[in-house]
């Protein structure tokens, strides 16, 4: 991390890039809704969780796949290992098809609108840091999973180009996202940029077609890209449209926003605690972490990959285990589902993971997923005990612990950093 005293340092011996990241200098894209596994009662949501960690588990399969298809594994880290595709099981494809035909039921993500081509089309967008492609559905995509949503027109754009590329993600349900690669303007408002990579897929996961999002813009390092070319904010930060290659999320019940080209000031007081990124996994990935529950250390030297795609945390089995032994009355949700319950009177508040700096706690209302039922007065942890195949030791942080701080991401210094939201 970068203490204060070795900031100051720094500063002094390092090159001219590693600037420090520039505050109120870039631009706020507001986004709506909040994710969630509990329904406006608060209740959880089972099958919709299933679906998530299935979706979750294979997301990540595929960015280790791209990983290694750009520079092989000596980029994983140590014990990562490619998973098999994990397939939804039957009780959730049953519900999952119920429920896309009610729009009370959809999924919510952190999106916002952005515009793509000349004139411009219209997309409403999720922000994943824990990816790095750009992709919405063609208007070729003739599946009830594109119905709903926004799509690409080339034919109407007369800055587009398709190019011999092609993009594919599997993600568990049968099919996978995949189309053709296009280069066009894309914008949000005041920043446009030009040429970028995407993809207008024609063929769309179910897993989509209940979501509210048309699409996805992943905010990883380009090492994980499956169209193998550079990610939105990297190709902004090369045609001189943003200052620095940073950006900054505030994710709440209100008020959600992504700030490109830096951190926004308004959103947060005192200094971010930058860290910087371990690996060259291609992830948004720091060392040195700690997870304590009180005054307890629940496992130690961890690494976090930070990804706003993500709902949940998930961690190790046997750590995560080790936290929820000091939960009162806590056990595991089932058999083998890696979800722990415990009473609700007990949900923790002092949760935390910190990386060297302060201890950054995630609130009781953000450690809760959600109550069992009405009638049983049980709830869900935020935590979830899976191995992703992302390496030991190494934690998948999701937007659990993201909704609690101001994170920010800077490709200039390779660091990530937190800080109080105001
Ligand atoms: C795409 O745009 C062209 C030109 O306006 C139009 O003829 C065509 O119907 C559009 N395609 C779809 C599927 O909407």
């Amino acid at each position: 991390m970068y203490s204060k005293a070795c900031a100051i340092a720094l500063t002094l011996v390092l090159p001219a890039t590693a600037s420090p990241v520039v505050e109120g200098l870039g631009i706020r894209v507001p986004f709506q809704k909040r994710s969630a596994l509990a329904d406006s009662r608060g209740i959880f949501d089972y099958a919709k969780a299933v679906r998530q960690v299935v979706h979750d588990h294979n997301k990540h399969r595929s960015n280790l796949q791209n990983v290694e298809r750009h520079v092989g594994r000596d980029a994983f880290n140590e014990g990562a290992d490619i998973k098999s595709l994990m397939e939804l099981p039957t009780h959730a494809l049953e519900r999952r098809q119920s429920e896309g035909l009610n729009d009370e039921d959809h999924d919510e993500f952190w999106a916002g609108n952005i515009a793509v081509g000349t004139p411009a089309q219209p997309f409403y967008i999720d922000f994943d840091t824990g990816s790095s492609d750009l992709w919405f559905p063609s208007t070729k995509c003739t599946q009830s999973a594109c119905s709903n949503k926004h799509k690409y027109n080339l034919s109407v754009s007369s800055t587009g180009k398709q190019t011999d590329r092609q993009f594919s993600i599997h993600y568990g349900d049968g099919s996978a996202v995949s189309g053709p690669v296009f280069t066009d303007t894309v914008g949000f408002a005041g920043l446009t940029v030009k040429d970028q990579y995407f993809s207008a897929a024609t063929t769309l996961s179910d897993s989509f077609g209940s979501q509210a999002n048309d699409g996805i813009l992943g905010l990883g390092y380009p090492l994980l890209s499956n169209i193998q070319k550079p990610p939105f904010v990297n190709s902004a930060k090369a045609q001189g449209v943003i200052r620095q290659a940073a950006f900054g999320f505030k994710l709440g019940n209100v008020g959600s926003e992504l700030y490109i080209g830096g951190t926004d000031k308004t959103q947060y007081t005192g200094d971010v605690e930058y860290h910087n990124v371990v690996g060259n996994t291609g992830y948004w990935q720091i060392g040195g972490g700690q997870l304590t529950i009180g005054s307890k250390i629940v496992s130690t030297g961890i690494k976090t990959v930070i990804d706003s795609g993500t709902t949940l945390i998930y961690g190790p089995p046997d750590a995560v285990a080790k936290l929820y032994a000091s939960i009162p009355g806590s056990s595991m949700h089932g058999a083998n589902t890696g979800f722990y319950s415990f009473p609700c009177d007990k949900v923790p508040s002092n949760v935390a993971f910190s990386w060297g700096g302060k201890q950054w706690t995630i609130s009781a209302e953000n450690f809760n997923a959600g109550q069992k039922s009405l009638l049983e007065f049980t709830c869900l942890g935020a935590i979830v005990a899976k191995d992703l195949g992302l390496g030991d030791n190494v934690w998948l942080v999701g937007d659990s612990f993201m909704k609690n701080v101001y994170s920010a991401f800077s490709f200039e210094n390779n660091a990530v950093g937190f800080a109080t939201l105001k």
